[in-house]
């Protein structure tokens, strides 16, 4: 259906571009399978090219995930496309997306090319690239700044080579609506070929226009937009998938008119979705983010609440069930059996095998005698415990502290360590400025011993939060390290925010140790 609205997620690229948002294999297999349940059309799993991990989870994603068509990214360049043929090549519709910058900016301080130089490489990769398979999309890079003449050649000389999509980013997320409606526009109307292909945009988020300038894009002709799963991605972040998908259904009134023809989405599985990329990426979502956000559908003033309960279209243009914000706000607690516990797993879109619902009950169990009522964020954090839990090579046997304000603060740590044959035990003590310090200096000297790490993570930030609400609420801790110039997200979660805090440091730790088995990111895109 040609004016379809084609949905392409790029979270699993450029979404993992955001700082410390890595994600090992599994990880990116158990997302691509709920964005697969979601209903978009393309599933952009990666750069095959830049690590062996991101390899294999592109690979691991064709083969196993059914539906979409499958993307890996591949700079306009042989080998690049070679690593991301291969790569494609289990899916049953794979897709090459190749791109070079077309931007003066571009070419002259990063690529230090000609015009011409640039147009011949798009043509020679976009070649190569059709030799893996027909379905070969193009982005010039920053084209939301490449001069229009310029573009429009480009664009009409890589369809000519064989690439059936046409992607234009706004690289930097500079443009504004209305101009780059208009540059849609003019695209369509200069390019004389344009109709063989399919028009894309991908937008940035820099100036907080990314949603805008994708719909006014599709209001000008584009027919596909790339975009994540809550706007995740590089610097201020892309597209927010959930965002455009209910524009798109929210005002299909008024945007029939640019004969647009809806995604087909199943915009209930958004809530899900949206939960579990924020819970593996250790990237929060704003309250006051629009459609997923906490906040979302929550009516604080006296006479909105008034108002929705006596009519909810008074103040809701959608509604939460709409979105998969579960209707019932069941909460469990120290009664809730078994069966109600897998059918909130479930209704969170949490798929666990048999056995491991057994281990996470049984976790559940343990946090209703710390916790009187357990809050779907509750569920979230310790499934997300579990599924990092695949890559755990440390992890928390006990802790003690010594801390108050006339002594030196001294953490104690125990870990198993599950690299060892017989699953050895390593127990430091260290002191430090504060307790979470000392905690964190000694698991550094286990680390050091158990691994023979000559260096240690240098700590970026430190955040906590309240997973819910309440005294007896779980806090909730995200580290972001960097190691070797790579930024890694931990998490961890607990009544006890002293455990929470070793739990997301020795989930940094797990992270690093994990990517550095598999030597992933070697080269950064
Ligand atoms: O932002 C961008 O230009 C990109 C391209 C590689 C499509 O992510
Ligand atoms: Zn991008």
């Amino acid at each position: 259906m040609k004016d379809k609205i084609i949905i392409f997620d790029t979270t699993l690229r450029d979404g993992e571009q955001s700082p410390g948002a890595s994600l090992n294999v599994e990880q990116k297999i158990e997302i691509a399978g709920q964005l697969s349940r979601l209903g978009v059309d393309i599933i952009e799993a990666g750069v095959p090219i830049s690590s062996p991990g991101d390899f294999e989870a592109v690979r691991r994603i064709a083969k196993e995930i059914r539906g979409p068509v499958i993307a890996g990214l591949a700079r306009a360049m042989e080998k690049d496309i070679e690593a991301c043929g291969k790569a494609i090549r289990p899916a049953k519709r794979g897709r090459i997306h190749t791109f070079i910058a077309t931007s003066d900016i571009h070419l002259k301080y990063k690529l230090k090319k000609s015009r011409e130089e640039v147009l011949e490489i798009a043509e020679r990769s976009i070649k190569y690239a059709r030799r893996f398979t027909d379905d070969v999309e193009f982005s010039a890079e920053d084209a939301g700044r490449s001069d229009f003449d310029y573009l429009c050649r480009i664009v009409e000389a890589a369809i000519k080579a064989g690439a059936s999509t046409i992607n234009i980013p706004d690289t930097v997320g500079y443009a504004v609506p209305s101009e780059f409606g208009l540059t849609i526009k003019g695209l369509m109307e200069r390019v004389p070929n344009i109709h063989r292909a399919v028009l894309s945009v991908h937008c940035h988020n820099d100036l907080g226009l990314s949603t805008a300038n994708s719909i006014s894009a599709v209001m000008n002709g584009a027919r596909q937009i790339e975009c994540t799963i809550n706007g995740i991605g590089e610097r201020a972040g892309n597209c927010s998938l959930e965002e455009v998908v209910m524009i798109l259904k929210t005002r299909q009134q008024f945007l029939k008119k640019y004969g647009i023809v809806l995604p087909e989405i199943d915009t209930a599985q958004i809530y899900k979705t949206s939960k579990l990329v924020s819970s593996l990426t250790g990237i929060p979502v704003q309250p006051n983010k629009a459609i997923v956000g906490s906040n979302a559908f929550a009516h604080e003033a006296g006479i909105h609440q008034d108002g929705v309960l006596k009519k909810s279209l008074t103040y809701e243009i959608m509604t939460p069930r709409s979105v998969g914000v579960p209707s019932s706000n069941l909460v469990l607690g120290k009664h809730s059996g078994r069966h109600a516990f897998s059918k909130k797993l479930a209704e969170l879109g949490l798929k666990v095998g048999a056995g491991d619902v057994d281990s996470l009950f049984a976790r559940f169990k343990e946090l209703t005698d710390k916790k009187k009522t357990v809050f779907d964020e509750d569920i979230m954090a310790l499934a997300e415990e579990k599924l990092s839990g695949k890559m755990e090579i440390f992890s928390l046997e006990y802790f003690h502290i010594s801390s108050g304000s006339s002594v030196i603060p001294t953490a104690t740590i125990k870990v198993n360590f599950s690299r060892a044959k017989k699953n050895a035990k390593f127990q430091e003590a260290a002191y430090g400025d504060g307790p979470v310090d000392a905690a964190y200096h000694a698991i550094d000297k286990i680390v050091a011993k158990a691994l023979k790490w000559k260096t240690v993570p240098k700590l970026i930030d430190y955040s906590i939060r309240s997973v819910s609400g309440g005294k007896d609420a779980q806090g909730d801790v995200i580290v972001r390290a960097n190691y070797a110039g790579v930024a890694f997200t931990g998490r961890g979660a607990s009544t006890d925010i002293i455990e929470a805090s070793i739990k997301s440091y020795l989930n940094v730790i797990n992270k690093i140790a994990y990517a550095k088995s598999k030597k992933e990111k070697v080269i950064s895109i």
